[in-house]
């Protein structure tokens, strides 16, 4: 029988404090940019956006691993308690690692069947990269799709394309597909434009001072296309067997 079930027009993310000051969760259909300097903690929210789908709502994840080693980033996250061996072998999760693909080595590192590794052949344009997130997202019936990280991927894809095609692009195809994706993106400083940012339909600023009157960790939603959303910094921090977790902002 076919599958009826209405979607509600929010991909709720679970992570407490979050989807409250979304209105409900991301629109759904959007692409999102997560953008922050360097151990803000993107990979840690962008797993818990992941885990949460497929552990609260019931909806599969494509996790595409383009900068961290498969097996640390499984460590590392849990201590949250994001079982990612389970979630790959439940077959709702699928990690596509091209953590080593710069140098054309491959690993064996994953135990799943269908999580697997791509190498630089793999890696020849843009379109190439999408059509390998789109076939795994279609055998998923994905909802969610995460890419760690965005610059990672402009130095695999080695072609003369213009980044704000090669984004563009890429969101238009996952939007077409009604996939709700978060973009992990840095910061770099010397940049001068911020074209991931215009061409997303939401950004999301994570923010680390480890000291002074400002300590601590924020998080903004900078931008949020088709919906109304906070405007305030928000702190937040890391729970164990949780993840991020965001609080109120201060006055
Ligand atoms: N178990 C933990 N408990 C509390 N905080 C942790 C834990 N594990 C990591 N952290 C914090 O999270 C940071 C790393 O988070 P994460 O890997 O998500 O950052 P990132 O923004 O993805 O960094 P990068 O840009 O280097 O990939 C660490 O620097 C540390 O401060
Ligand atoms: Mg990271």
């Amino acid at each position: 029988m076919e599958n009826t079930e209405v979607k509600s027009d929010r991909c709720q993310t679970g992570i407490p404090g979050l989807d409250e000051i979304v209105d409900g969760g991301f629109p759904r259909g959007r692409t999102i940019l997560l953008k922050g300097e360097c151990g803000t903690g993107k990979t840690i929210f962008a797993a818990q956006f992941l885990h949460n789908g497929i552990v609260k709502y019931n909806e599969p994840g494509v996790l595409v691993l383009l900068e961290q080693n498969i097996n640390y980033f499984k460590k590392d996250v849990a201590a949250f308690n994001f079982q990612i061996d389970e979630l790959e072998e439940s077959g709702k999760l699928v990690i596509i690692d091209a953590s080593l693909s710069r140098f054309n080595l491959t690993d064996t590192a994953t135990k799943s069947t269908k999580s697997f590794s791509l190498t630089s052949r793999d890696l020849i344009g843009t379109k190439e990269v999408v059509d390998i997130i789109i076939d795994a997202a279609k055998e998923l019936k994905a909802d969610r799709v995460v890419i760690d990280s965005l610059p990672a991927l402009d130095n695999l894809v080695r072609s003369k394309e213009n980044v704000r095609d090669v984004i563009l692009y890429m969101n238009y195809r996952l939007q077409s597909k009604g996939l709700t994706s978060i973009l992990v993106s840095d910061i770099l400083e010397h940049r001068s434009s911020d074209i991931e940012g215009y061409v997303s339909d939401g950004v999301i600023l994570l923010r680390y001072q480890p000291s002074g009157p400002d300590a601590g960790r924020t998080l903004t939603i900078q931008k949020m296309r088709g919906t109304k959303h906070s405007g305030n910094i928000h702190p937040f921090g890391f729970k164990e067997g949780v993840g991020v977790e965001v609080m109120e902002a201060e006055d």
